[in-house]
């Protein structure tokens, strides 16, 4: 294809062009002026070349002066060979000697240099974020957003998807978060949903025969923002009939394989690992593991080396029901050096006090094989026997033990596993660790409200041994439930979701009152899908991937606002656009909506 305004790009050039005369348009990333001689940066998309404008020209000499940065220029001339080649930039062994320049537009002085080594803050470069995306670090993310968004339709297609837009106006059927909503005008004081995703629509399409649906789709939560979390964000939507979860595993793995393989030439493993739900818990205190730190730590629980203790702390724990457990850290198996002084294991009693704890024991193993801590003056000696055992504890090695409650101790061990790994530098970031956590409860509880909800969402099937307990008024079995449910987890962050759904109404209808909906309010909220399932509903499951997290992974960056072109804040503000904005009283006279003031 021939363009006519321009005969290269900014990245194009090099040796194999000198003696063509050229014309290139972009912006001015800088100018420099060596008295007389002007040197130009000029910047688009795809790199930066070098031009060069000598004082012999008059007329070119005296529009340079007036140029700034950010202009966007237009110039024609030709490639020489430059004097001392830059060899970080593809275009380094040349420069181009402009013998015609026009400005194709100004630019005000920008509010922050535009340079990749940025100095100025999130919120300016947010507002400004056109100028932030003149950036190559931030672009080369979208880049790559742009090569994974290929990668993934092309997947699906091979493998027969085919991929359907759902509506973006919904209907609010309550899933986790807090809906966006969006007033209808005709139908006065009623309200459409943003999808919080399109779950339902999604089992409805397999209700339809559709087989396989793909879609990369946008999803809306008014939920508390984080580093991860976005109000608006992108989803690998997936649904199928007639598969288990196995099949399931084994496409998506496939996907992950493809990605890392295209992207970051990185060979991930033909199968991932699975690990239960109770067993993440139970050795990691965490549902999302991160298994780069495997070998180390593992938590260990220790109640019955104090089942008679006379310790009060723990005596206590015994005789409430509560755990007493502990992580050792092994230093003889890791690379990193780790010592632990008294001022770090301190600091660690202190971090864990967050997590509703009033103490952390601390145990090292000298050099002559025996445990040193604070708490030995407590123990007897078998206790100390069994507890070495049990944490397989040798010379050099360090121990943390804390007691209570068994969900606040897997938790408390599990943080403080986590910020160890940090401080020690154990999270090695060329490790790429996934791993399936298959099993999770159906339900959980909240004490606050008095109610159980779906841990994953409503539409999770229960394991069939476990179908029973649906009839059951007993809280004790109906959190025992287990779900075909799994999320898969990449060092330590959950990067997807899904089950094996429900596709029977009558079961649905239990799950339903489970969560203390009414006959009639599941109608009422869900009657569409109810209905759907009475008319030939297969068995179905499905999965959904968070796509801007994919992609943060492996642009590097822990925040998902670097790989999103207009992201928002953590208060969920659009800063460029001044997004969400008054509206006008006629609009919402059109709606029907009148404002209460707050
Ligand atoms: P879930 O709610 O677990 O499942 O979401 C799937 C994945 O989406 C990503 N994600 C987010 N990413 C950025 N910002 C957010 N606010 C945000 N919330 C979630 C996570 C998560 O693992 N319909 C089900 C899927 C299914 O059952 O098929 C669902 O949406 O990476």
């Amino acid at each position: 294809m021939i363009f006519n305004k321009r005969t290269h790009t900014c990245g194009e050039l090099n040796a194999v062009s000198i003696g063509e005369t050229v014309t290139l348009n972009g912006w001015v990333a800088k100018k420099r002026d060596l008295g007389g001689l002007y040197f130009i940066d000029l910047r688009d998309r795809y790199g930066i070349t070098q031009l060069k404008i000598t004082p012999e020209n008059k007329d070119l000499h005296s529009r340079v002066t007036k140029i700034g940065n950010e202009y966007v220029i237009s110039c024609s001339g030709k490639v020489v060979s430059r004097e001392s080649a830059n060899k970080n930039i593809k275009t380094g062994e040349i420069e181009v000697e402009v013998s015609e320049l026009q400005v194709l537009n100004e630019s005000l002085i920008t509010p922050f240099v535009v340079e990749e080594d940025i100095k100025a803050n999130e919120d300016l470069r947010l507002q400004y974020r056109y100028l932030d995306l003149r950036r190559k670090k931030v672009l080369d993310n979208l880049i790559l957003r742009n090569t994974i968004y290929q990668i993934v339709h092309n997947y699906f297609s091979d493998f027969n998807f085919i991929e359907v837009e759902t509506p973006i106006l919904m209907k609010s059927t309550p899933e986790g978060a807090r809906d966006y909503l969006v007033p209808s005008r005709v139908h006065k004081g009623k309200f459409y949903a943003l999808p919080q995703s399109p779950q339902t629509y999604k089992q409805i399409l397999m209700v339809s025969g559709l087989d396989r649906y793909v879609q990369i789709c946008k999803c809306f939560r008014d939920e508390d923002l984080r580093a991860d979390r976005q109000p608006e964000f992108t989803q690998i939507d997936i649904e199928m009939s007639f598969v288990t979860q196995e099949d399931i595993f084994q496409l998506s793995e496939g996907l992950f394989r493809k990605i890392w393989h295209e992207t970051i030439q990185y060979e991930l493993p033909e199968k991932f690992p699975q690990l239960t739900y109770d067993d993440a818990l139970n050795n990691y205190g965490i549902d999302k593991p991160d298994m780069r730190i495997k070998e180390l730590m593992v938590i260990r629980k220790l109640t019955e080396c104090f089942a008679n203790t006379e310790f009060k702390v723990f005596k206590d724990v015994v005789e409430t029901d509560g755990i007493i457990a502990g992580i050792k850290i092994n230093v003889n198996d890791s690379n990193e050096k780790i010592e632990i002084t008294r001022k770090i294991s301190d600091s660690y009693t202190d971090y864990i006090k967050k997590f509703g704890f009033s103490g952390l024991a601390f145990l090292k193993v000298n050099e002559n094989d025996e445990i040193q801590s604070s708490i030995l003056k407590f123990l007897n000696e078998n206790e100390i026997i069994s507890l070495k055992n049990k944490l397989a504890l040798q010379k050099g090695d360090y121990a943390f033990i804390i007691s209570g409650k068994k969900s606040l101790v897997l938790n408390g061990l599990g943080q403080l596993r986590l910020k160890i790994a940090e401080d020690f530098n154990l999270l090695d970031n060329k490790k790429h660790e996934f791993v399936w956590i298959t099993d999770f409860p159906l339900f959980n509880y909240d004490d606050e409200t008095d109610r159980y909800a779906g841990e994953h969402h409503v539409f999770t099937s229960p394991k069939d041994e476990y179908m029973k307990f649906l009839d059951s008024k007993e809280k004790e079995e109906i959190l025992s439930i287990r779900a075909n449910c799994y999320d898969l987890v990449y060092n330590g962050n959950e990067i997807g979701s899904g089950s094996i759904r429900i596709h029977n109404s009558d079961i649905q209808k239990k799950v339903f009152n489970i969560i203390g909906l009414t006959d009639d309010e599941a109608n009422e909220k869900f009657g569409f899908i109810l209905e759907a399932f009475k008319y030939g509903a297969p068995p179905h499951g499905g999965v959904a991937f968070g796509f801007d997290r994919l992609v943060a992974m492996l642009c590097g960056t822990k925040s998902i606002r670097d790989v999103i072109a207009f992201p928002k804040t953590v208060s969920a503000a659009s800063l460029m656009d001044n997004a969400p904005g008054f509206v006008s009283v006629e609009q919402l006279n059109d709606l029907g909506v009148s404002l209460i003031k707050l």
